[in-house]
């Protein structure tokens, strides 16, 4: 199932998306005593993991019962101003009391395939009671390429598994990256991409109505999706002033 909700502007979508995350967290934690929410990379959500961090909350949000992982990570070190961790460490992680080892930080800094074969290892563990790694919410990003998380057009056939080492992408930062596998972003209960700007809305408008086509966004297709998109990504103009 998919769901297209257009907001004003990114600040609005960003406190839209923070409410839902903050419904969801509560529903996971009631009915399965824990909230596993896969962060995306990118400025798109910067807005949204400071909403997260800040009150109510920052510290109504069920920190201590929630698992914090990544879709993808460039293989940088993780206090790299272009590190994904480095972004959640900056907007979200150092505003909440989560405790450390309900982090799951890829560790791209061993390089992407020793980086990808730690992080399945991780992911492995960390759903080892659940008999399959099944994420309660997964966000994700669109590039202006179609691309999301680290899956770029013309590499996003990966193999099976649950994550992915993606060798020199053609994209900035020009580093290789680890990703998840559309297969394990897909074993999802639930998936929000975030897309704001005027410059996404052509993807944006090849993935909603192309969805067989070969764009990595296009093979994102959970139980439930839900597109959280400003006006200018869906296309629509800011109306005229009336005139004097
Ligand atoms: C990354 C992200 C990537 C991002 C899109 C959109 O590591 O770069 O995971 O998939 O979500 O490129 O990026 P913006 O939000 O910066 O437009």
């Amino acid at each position: 199932m998919s769901e297209v909700r257009v907001y004003a502007d990114l600040p609005a979508l960003s406190a839209a998306a923070a409410q839902d995350i903050w419904d969801l967290a509560q529903e996971a934690v009631a009915h399965r005593g824990r909230f596993s929410l896969v962060l995306s990379g990118g400025a798109t959500p910067e807005a949204l993991y400071r909403e997260l961090a800040a009150e109510p909350m920052g510290s109504s949000m069920p920190w201590s019962r929630t698992h914090l992982l990544w879709g993808d990570e460039r293989c940088l070190p993780p206090d790299h101003g272009q590190s994904n961790f480095n972004l959640a460490r900056r907007t979200l992680l150092s505003g909440v009391r989560i405790p450390s080892q309900n982090i799951h930080r890829i560790p791209a800094e061993l390089g992407a395939e020793a980086g990808a074969e730690a992080y399945a290892r991780e992911l492995r563990y960390l759903f080892r009671d659940q008999g399959e790694e099944r994420f309660d919410l997964v966000l994700l990003g669109l590039g202006a390429d179609g691309h999301t998380a680290s899956l770029f057009p013309g590499t996003a056939k990966t193999s099976g598994g649950l994550t992915a080492a993606v060798r020199g992408p053609g994209a900035e930062p020009a580093v290789d990256r680890v990703s998840l596998t559309p297969a394990a972003i897909n074993l999802a209960r639930t998936a929000f991409f975030l897309v704001s700007g005027a410059n996404k809305a052509r993807a944006l408008d090849r993935v909603l109505n192309d969805p067989q086509g070969s764009l990595p966004a296009a093979m994102v297709r959970p139980e439930r999706l839900v597109w959280f998109v400003d006006r200018a990504a869906a296309g629509i103009r800011p109306r005229a002033a009336p005139g004097p």
